[in-house]
C-alpha cells in the first residue's frame, strides 16, 4: 500500500491528486510492499517496515557523481552516448525507460534531444519533482550545456501512441529495461534495492522492443548485460557497443 505525507505549500499539491487519481484508476501497483512517500520541496519515498531500509529513496539528478559523468561526458567518454548518437548530429532521442534519468541527462549534454518516458507512477513522480527542483536552480541550469531532457507524461511511448498524444518523431530510441538477472546481483546498492522493490522486473521486453523497431526513424539501442545474448527480434542486432558490465545493442532499421 501506498500512503502520502503531502506538506502544505508543496509545489507538488497538483501532481500528488492527479498520481493518487492515477492509481485508483489503475489498481495492483503497490500492493506487498507499504511504501510512504513524503512530499515537501522534494519527494522521498520510504519503505516501510523493513529495517533493512531506513534511508529514504529519492531521485538526485545531480549528485556529485552524476555532475562529473555530465562534465566528461561525450561520444567518447560514455558507451551509451556512442551506441545512441552514431554519426547523427542532434538527434531527437526517446528514452523509453527513464528510470533515475541518469541516461537521458547524460544523452542530453552530448547534444541530443531527449524526450523521457516512464510507466511506473512513483517513479515518474520522483522524476517530475527532480526535474522541476533544477529547473528552478539557475546554478544547476547554467552548468548543463545542453538544457535538460523533457519528461513526457506518466506512462509509456505506447501508451502514450494509444492516447493520440502529440510528439516529434524520434530518429533513435534508447531501451534498457529491468532485467530479472540484475534483481538477484549481491553487488546491487542499498537504495538501489528500493528502486528494484518498487520497479519489479520488466517482462515484456521482447515485444516492446519489436514495438519500439516500428517506431525509431534511425535506429534502436537496447541495453544488455554483458553476458546475456541480445534480444531475438523482428531485426538482426547490427552492432554492439561494450559498456562497463553492459553491452548496448543497436538496430538500425532506417524507417
Ligand atoms: C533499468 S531502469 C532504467 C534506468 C535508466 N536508464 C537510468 O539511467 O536511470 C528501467 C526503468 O524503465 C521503466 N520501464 C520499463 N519498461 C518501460 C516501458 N515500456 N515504458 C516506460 N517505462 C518503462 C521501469 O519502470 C524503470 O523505471
Amino acid at each position: 500500500m501506498l500512503k502520502f505525507d503531502v506538506a502544505n505549500g508543496s509545489p507538488f499539491v497538483d501532481a500528488v491528486e492527479k498520481l493518487k487519481a492515477y492509481l485508483k484508476e489503475h489498481q495492483g501497483f503497490y500492493q506487498n510492499q507499504d511504501f510512504l512517500l513524503k512530499v515537501a520541496d522534494t519527494a522521498q519515498l520510504y519503505l516501510e517496515n523493513n529495517d533493512d531500509f531506513n534511508k529514504p529513496f529519492t531521485i538526485d539528478l545531480f549528485n556529485q557523481k552524476l555532475l562529473w559523468r555530465l562534465n566528461h561526458s561525450g561520444k567518447g567518454s560514455e558507451a551509451v552516448c556512442k551506441a545512441v548518437l552514431s554519426n547523427l548530429d542532434k538527434p531527437i532521442v526517446f528514452d523509453a525507460t527513464a528510470g533515475l534519468g541518469r541516461e537521458s541527462l547524460i544523452l542530453q549534454s552530448v547534444g541530443c534531444k531527449v524526450y523521457m518516458f516512464e510507466r511506473n507512477p512513483i517513479i515518474w513522480f520522483l522524476l517530475h519533482t527532480a526535474l522541476y527542483s533544477a529547473q528552478n536552480n539557475q546554478s544547476i541550469l547554467d552548468s548543463l550545456k545542453n538544457g535538460l531532457p523533457t519528461l513526457t507524461n506518466l506512462g509509456s511511448f505506447k501508451d502514450q501512441v494509444a492516447r493520440g498524444e502529440l510528439l516529434p518523431s524520434p530518429d533513435v530510441i534508447y531501451y534498457d529495461p529491468m532485467f530479472p538477472q540484475r534483481q538477484k546481483s549481491a553487488l546491487v546498492k542499498k537504495d538501489m534495492r528500493v528502486f528494484h522493490e518498487l520497479v519489479g522486473f520488466d517482462e515484456d521486453t521482447t515485444e516492446y522492443a519489436n514495438f519500439l523497431l516500428t517506431k525509431t526513424k534511425h535506429h534502436l539501442v537496447v541495453k544488455r548485460p554483458s553476458n546475456e545474448e541480445p534480444l531475438k527480434l523482428d531485426l538482426r542486432c547490427s552492432s554492439q557497443v561494450s559498456g562497463k558490465a553492459c553491452r548496448f545493442d543497436c538496430y538500425y532499421c532506417g524507417n
